[in-house]
């Protein structure tokens, strides 16, 4: 796993000191540590048993209220697909820059692009992540323009691809029904085809951890991410105001809801921040699944949760009415998408 290969090359002089445009104010600084969040825990195999799906639902429809996050489990998903996608997200990482750099692209739209830190473009400071974005829809015809080195990456990432989605759909149909509208084929027939990628991510040990974030916090877009850890600690997400450590259950995933899925259950379900701390042990890999409706496709509250005790708390908003929102101010999440109503 590499960051930069100054970096490297200062580690094998022996500098073990963090390059300056790494060091983040005081005030952003990830801070003491305090301590492990439980998250609520979804039993996909309990949700698929039609006696035990209503206790499961009422988990996953507090879980979104009050923590945003859940925990993933008897999800299905091969566990020889998980740590195949793990090894090779790593050895991706490993690959000589040059070979990396290929992908490297500075529109964030371009369906596949490798990089480094938040938005390397705009970040003043930088974070200590590198990422391959690989865009996952409609897979036929994305799959070919994916890195072809590893020479696995793409079957393994487009196996992973299939039943990440299929997932997101299952969980979708229920967080749906958790909110009282399970009627809605239409949406789930969009998503479908929807918008959907993974996000593989490098964080390379850190010499000064204290100092620098992997990412900043931020909330993500789409309706939920589907995030697999690896065994190592670092992701926090905040909770009553507390920035709190995720456990990577292994062979779990982490679950947690988009602004697109806040939005349209006007506000019911939370998009919480969450960001990544980073440690001078070893390297951590994740890859994040983001799923959400069409890029063009408008969304806002679903008319069933909006009357006149409820009025509307979002504006309507399009993929890339966010994006070059998020270009023009730098801002990492969706308050600007709350409506002035
Ligand atoms: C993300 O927030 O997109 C990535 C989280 C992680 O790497 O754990
Ligand atoms: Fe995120």
């Amino acid at each position: 796993c590499s960051l930069i290969e100054s970096l490297r090359l200062n580690r094998d002089r022996g500098i073990n000191m963090m390059p300056d445009k790494y060091i983040l104010p005081v005030s952003d600084r990830p801070g003491e540590d305090l301590g492990m969040v439980k998250l609520p825990v979804v039993d996909v195999a309990r949700l698929r048993d039609p006696r035990q799906r209503a206790s499961v639902l009422e988990t996953l429809d507090v879980a979104c209220r009050e923590y945003g996050f859940f925990q993933v489990v008897n999800h299905g998903v091969e566990r020889e697909v998980i740590n195949r996608l793990l090894d090779v997200a790593r050895r991706f990482f490993e690959l000589p820059l040059e070979r990396r750099a290929r992908y490297m692209s500075p529109d964030v739209r371009a369906p596949v692009r490798y990089g480094t830190s938040f938005n390397q473009a705009k970040d003043a400071v930088l974070f200590w992540r590198d990422f391959l974005k690989l865009s996952s829809q409609p897979l036929h015809a994305v799959v070919a323009s994916w890195p072809d080195e590893p020479a696995d990456l793409r079957e393994v990432a487009a196996r992973y691809a299939v039943a990440n989605h299929e997932l997101f759909m299952e969980l979708m149909e229920a967080a749906l029904e958790a909110l009282g509208i399970p009627r809605r084929r239409s949406l789930l027939a969009e998503l479908a085809v929807g918008y959907s990628q993974l996000m593989l991510n490098c964080y390379p040990a850190c010499p000064q951890p204290e100092l620098a974030l992997g990412l900043p916090p931020h909330s993500d877009y789409g309706l939920f991410t589907i995030l697999l850890q690896g065994h190592v600690e670092g992701l926090q997400v905040m909770h009553h105001g507390r920035w709190l450590t995720v456990d990577p259950v292994p062979g779990s995933f982490t679950v947690n809801v988009g602004d697109h899925l806040e939005i349209y259950s006007n506000g019911r379900y939370k998009s919480m921040l969450h960001r990544v701390r980073v440690n001078s042990m070893q390297p951590r890999i994740s890859v994040a699944s983001f799923h959400s409706v069409p890029v063009e496709r408008v969304i806002g509250p679903a008319a069933e949760l909006v009357d006149e005790g409820n009025p509307p708390r979002y504006m309507d908003t399009d993929y890339a009415t966010f994006l070059a929102y998020l270009a023009s101010t730098g801002v990492k999440h969706k308050s600007f998408l709350q409506s002035r109503k």
